[in-house]
């Protein structure tokens, strides 16, 4: 049996990957590549030893799935495989529904055409909106997206609980990312954003690196400590694992499955715990590289939330799953990937 991982080519989906391989895992990729290269698959044979199976097609077409499936005997599917850009999915909000609402809608036929009913979901701690308590808990209320890609993970994640509703056969796992960042400790794979990057880290990154010139920091008369947003950044590293802690404790319940009767949906935050603002971020990165960032103060960013951190005791105290690497560590491994590769996987 393997894993099949859609979007196993991109940034958390390729990290994912060799953490089940390590684990054992035999594993299928497809991943139509529109934001992500052949490149990391070499790599991931690289860290690990072992060549995925790599299947390069989309998961809106049938044809290509139903192949899959027929060929490889599919446990579960982790589910990456979408567009995430914030600001583009304002200017390209067709694109964003198509691609990550069809795409599952099409991929979740598929498996259960062929008896396959065990989902791990990619989710964002975006479904919050924006929220006055924090932490934020699963228990936190859903909010109100501020962008297309936000609504389609919310949509998303409320097809995937009304499917597990009307079948309760299926095991279904959301999973909330907070804000994913740092790269394996090898530097061998990491985040590769096309053009110029929308996040945080890689913008840093690139600045170091000697790609961009300075920082814009978007604003700095938050209502915060500094002035500046506060995320809760989480290591790549930690969050593949978390997939592999959800994997186990779906394998758990599926042999359990006769005798229980209590629904298999399971949500949980993937984040820290630990809230950093934009200057932290920026004074961590130093303190970890040895390498000063200029910056310039820009006007706020449109959509941005003052403060976002997550509480994960859930998915601590149900997938024994907890974040253990610091944010320096994290902009070192950043760091490590960036200047081993200054142009990503070109
Ligand atoms: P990524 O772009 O690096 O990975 C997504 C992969 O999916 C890419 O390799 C892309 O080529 C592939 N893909 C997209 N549409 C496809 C399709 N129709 N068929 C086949 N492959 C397709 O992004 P990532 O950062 O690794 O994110 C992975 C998932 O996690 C996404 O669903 C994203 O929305 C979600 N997520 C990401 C973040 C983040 O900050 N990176 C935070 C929360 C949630
Ligand atoms: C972090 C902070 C910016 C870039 C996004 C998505 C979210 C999720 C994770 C997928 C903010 C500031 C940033 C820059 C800056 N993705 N910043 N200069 O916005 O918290 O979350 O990625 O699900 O849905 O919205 O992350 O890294 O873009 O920004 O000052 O050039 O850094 O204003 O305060 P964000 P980010």
């Amino acid at each position: 049996m393997a894993v099949l991982v859609t979007g196993g080519a991109g940034y958390i989906g390729s990290h994912t990957v060799v953490e089940l391989i390590l684990a054992g895992y035999d594993v299928v990729i497809v991943d139509n590549l529109s934001n992500s290269s052949r490149e990391s698959i070499e790599r991931i044979k690289t860290i690990t030893g072992k060549t995925p199976e790599f299947y390069h097609a989309d998961i809106l077409d049938r044809k290509a799935l139903r192949e899959i499936f027929a060929k490889t005997e599919i446990s579960c599917c982790i589910h990456f495989a979408g567009l995430k850009a914030v600001g583009e999915s304002v200017e390209k909000p067709w694109e964003y529904y198509h691609n990550n609402i069809l795409g599952t809608l099409t991929l979740v036929d598929e498996m259960r055409r062929h008896g396959v009913k065990n989902l791990i979901f990619s989710s964002s701690a975006t479904v919050y909106g924006d929220q006055e308590t924090m932490p934020l808990t699963e228990a936190s209320p859903l909010g109100t997206c501020s962008n297309p890609y936000g609504f389609t993970k919310a949509m998303q994640e409320q097809i995937l609980r009304d499917i597990q509703t009307a079948d309760r056969e299926w095991n279904v796992t959301l999973l909330r990312y907070f804000n994913p960042i740092g790269a394996h400790p090898s530097g061998l794979i990491g985040e590769d954003p096309r053009g110029i990057p929308n996040n945080l880290l890689p913008y840093i990154t690139q600045v170091a690196v000697g790609r961009l010139p300075h920082l814009g920091l978007f604003g700095d008369d938050y209502d915060t400590p500094d002035g500046t947003c506060i995320r809760d950044y989480i290591h790549v590293v930690d969050l593949a694992i978390g997939h592999l802690m959800a994997l186990r404790r779906i394998e758990e319940q599926t042999e359990q499955s006769a005798l229980q009767s209590a629904p298999q949906l399971g949500v949980y935050n993937l984040g820290t715990g630990n809230g950093y603002s934009v200057l932290e971020v920026i004074a961590g990165f130093t303190k970890a590289t040895g390498i000063e960032i200029p910056w310039v103060l820009k006007p706020r960013r449109s959509g941005d939330l003052a403060v976002s951190y997550a509480n994960a005791d859930k998915a601590w105290t149900e997938l024994g799953w907890e974040a253990t690497y610091d944010i320096h560590q994290m902009c070192a491994h950043a760091w490590n990937w960036q200047s081993k590769n200054p142009n990503g996987y070109e």
